[in-house]
C-alpha cells in the first residue's frame, strides 16, 4: 500500500516547512516537493499540520487500583487515544508484591494483545525488588523491550517501596540504561494526614487535596533526584503538579543532573477549587497528585517552555463518577485515584500551548511526541517525520475548534474533566504505522491493529538539555 500525503505544512520537533510525504507499507519512505508518483491513496493536507502521532507515555488501560479496575480496556482506551491524535501509549504493567516480574509482564501482554487500535509499549511498575529478582528486570530490558520501571513513593501497603529499593531499581538501571519512573510523594506522611482528616470527621473530596501537600510531593522529588545521583541513574519524574516540585527539578537540571519530568493536562488547566463543586462532583477530579492551586498552572507552562519539562503525558487512568467514583462517598481516600483524558491531550496543549502563545508549534510536537520517544527508547522509529520513521503521522486541523463533551468522547467512562471547554486544533486523520485509522474524524481501524513496541535501551543523549534550556530562554521561544 502507497498513500502519499499533499501539501501539508510538515512540523517536527525542529522543522516547519510545505511538502508531500511518501508512505509505503508502514513506514515513510520519501519527503519531497509535489511528488507526483502512482500511489493507492491520495490524502489532501493543504491548509492543515502534518505532525508525527503524539506519544502519551504515562496511560493506565484496564488497571485494578482503589478497589475497582480503570474504566477503558485497552481496546476502547486506544480507539479513543486515536480520536485524540494519539499514536502511541506507554502503558503500566503491575508487579504485585511478591510476584514474579515476568509473570506480571505475561499478564499485561494478554490484556493487550489483539485490542489495541495503535501501537502500545510497557512501563513495568515494580513492588518488590529482592536481590534474587534484578536478574528479572535485566531479562525486560535485555529481551523483553521494557527499559523503563515506575516506582511508587506513595501508596503504603499497595504500591510503596523503601528507599533501599529505590537505590537498588536506580542502580541496576544506571549499569543497564533503562530509566527510573519516580512516583514522587511522600505517602507515608500523606497517610498520617489523611488519618488526622477522617478522625476529624473530614471526608468530604476537597479533602483530597488539602491532605497531600505540595511539600509532600517536593519532599518526594527532592529524595528521588538525590537517590539517583548516588546510584548515577537518570530519573523521570511523573505527573509533576506543582511550582515546589518543579523548583527542586529545576535546580537539579542547572547542576546538570539527569532528572526529567512530565506534567498532564490536568495540571495545567484544572485546579483545586474543581474539589468545591456540589453533589460529590469533586470527586471526578480526586487524582494523584491532587490538583493545586491554580498559580501553579503558569510556573508548568514555563517549565515546559524552558525545557525543565520535557513531556506532557495524560495519566489517563478512568473512573466512572456513576459507579466507581461512588466507592468514596462517605470517605475521600476511599474514591478511586484517577482521571481521564488520553483523548483530550493534543487538542489541550495545542489551544493552552500554541494558540495561546505559550510554546512554539515545534515545541507542542516536542512535549507531545519527539521527547517522549526520546526518552522512552522509542526515537527514531516513532516521535518525528523523518524517512525511514514508522508512517505514524496526524492530519491537524489547526484553525478547526471543538467542546470537549462526554456526550461525544471515545473513552469508555461517563464524565469529561474538560466538560464545556473549547479547544482550538483538532486531529482529523490519523495514520498509525501507514493505515488510516481515524479518516475526517471518523474511526476506520479495528481493534488489534496495533502492535506491541519493544523500546530500546535509554539513550541519555537525548534530552540532556540544561543548555538547550538557556539558549531557550535566551531566544524567547
Ligand atoms: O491518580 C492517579 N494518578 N492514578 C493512577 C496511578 C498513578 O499514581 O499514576
Ligand atoms: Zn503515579
Ligand atoms: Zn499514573
Amino acid at each position: 500500500m502507497k498513500t502519499l500525503i499533499k501539501n501539508g505544512r510538515i512540523i517536527t520537533a525542529v522543522d516547519d516547512y510545505f511538502g508531500d510525504i511518501l508512505i509505503e507499507g508502514e513506514t515513510i519512505s520519501m519527503i519531497g516537493k509535489e511528488l507526483t508518483m502512482e500511489v493507492d491513496k491520495i490524502i489532501d493536507a493543504k491548509g492543515k499540520l502534518v505532525i508525527p502521532g503524539g506519544i502519551d507515555a504515562h496511560t493506565h488501560m484496564d488497571m485494578p487500583f482503589g478497589g475497582t479496575t480503570s474504566a477503558d480496556d485497552f481496546e476502547s482506551g486506544t480507539l479513543a487515544a486515536a480520536h485524540g491524535g494519539t499514536t502511541t501509549i506507554v502503558d503500566f504493567a503491575i508487579q504485585t508484591k511478591g510476584q514474579s516480574i515476568i509473570e506480571a509482564l505475561d499478564i499485561w501482554h494478554k490484556k493487550a494483545a489483539g485490542k489495541t487500535a495503535i501501537d502500545y509499549s510497557f512501563h513495568m511498575i515494580v513492588t518488590d525488588l529482592p536481590h534474587e529478582r534484578t536478574s528479572e528486570l535485566k531479562r525486560l530490558i535485555n529481551n523483553e523491550g521494557v527499559t523503563s520501571f515506575k516506582l511508587f513513593m506513595a501508596y503504603p501497603g499497595v504500591l510503596l517501596v523503601d528507599d533501599a529499593t529505590i537505590y537498588r531499581a536506580m542502580s541496576l538501571a544506571s549499569d543497564q540504561g533503562a530509566m527510573i519512573c519516580m512516583h514522587a510523594e511522600n505517602g507515608v506522611v500523606i497517610n498520617e494526614i489523611i488519618d488526622q482528616a477522617l478522625k476529624a470527621g473530614k471526608t468530604a473530596p476537597k479533602y483530597h487535596a488539602l491532605t497531600r501537600p505540595t511539600k509532600a510531593e517536593s519532599e518526594g522529588v527532592n529524595r528521588a533526584i538525590a537517590i539517583a545521583e548516588m546510584a548515577g541513574s537518570p530519573v523521570y519524574i511523573v505527573h509533576l503538579s506543582c511550582y515546589d516540585a518543579l523548583k527542586k527539578v529545576q535546580e537539579a537540571r542547572d547542576l546538570g543532573v539527569n532528572v526529567f519530568a512530565e506534567t498532564c493536562p490536568q495540571y495545567l488547566f484544572l485546579d483545586q477549587s474543581y474539589y468545591d463543586k456540589d453533589d460529590f462532583e469533586g470527586a471526578k477530579y480526586v487524582m494523584t497528585p491532587a490538583l493545586r492551586e491554580k498559580w501553579n498552572q503558569n510556573e508548568l507552562w514555563t517549565g515546559l517552555r524552558m525545557n525543565d519539562l520535557q513531556v506532557v503525558s495524560t495519566d489517563h487512568c478512568p473512573f466512572c463518577f456513576k459507579d466507581q467514583k461512588q466507592l468514596g462517598k462517605d470517605d475521600f481516600s476511599k474514591i478511586p485515584n484517577g482521571g481521564p483524558g488520553v483523548e483530550n491531550r493534543m487538542s489541550l496543549i495545542y489551544n493552552g500551548g500554541v494558540v495561546g502563545n505559550r510554546i512554539s508549534v515545534n515545541r507542542f510536537v516536542e512535549i507531545t511526541s519527539t521527547n517522549p520517544a526520546k526518552i522512552f527508547g522509542l526515537f527514531p522509529k516513532k516521535g518525528t517525520i523523518a524517512v525511514g520513521s514508522d508512517a505514524d503521522i496526524v492530519i491537524f486541523d489547526a484553525d478547526k475548534k471543538v467542546t470537549i463533551s462526554a456526550a461525544t468522547h471515545h473513552m469508555r467512562v461517563d464524565y469529561s474533566c474538560y466538560e464545556g471547554f473549547e479547544v482550538q486544533g483538532v486531529a482529523e486523520t490519523v495514520i498509525s504505522r501507514g493505515k488510516v485509522v481515524i479518516d475526517n474524524g471518523k474511526y476506520t481501524g479495528k481493534a488489534g491493529d496495533g502492535n506491541f513496541v519493544k523500546r530500546s535501551r535509554i539513550n541519555l543523549n537525548y534530552g540532556q538539555a540544561t543548555e538547550v534550556r538557556r539558549e531557550m530562554a535566551h531566544s524567547g521561544s
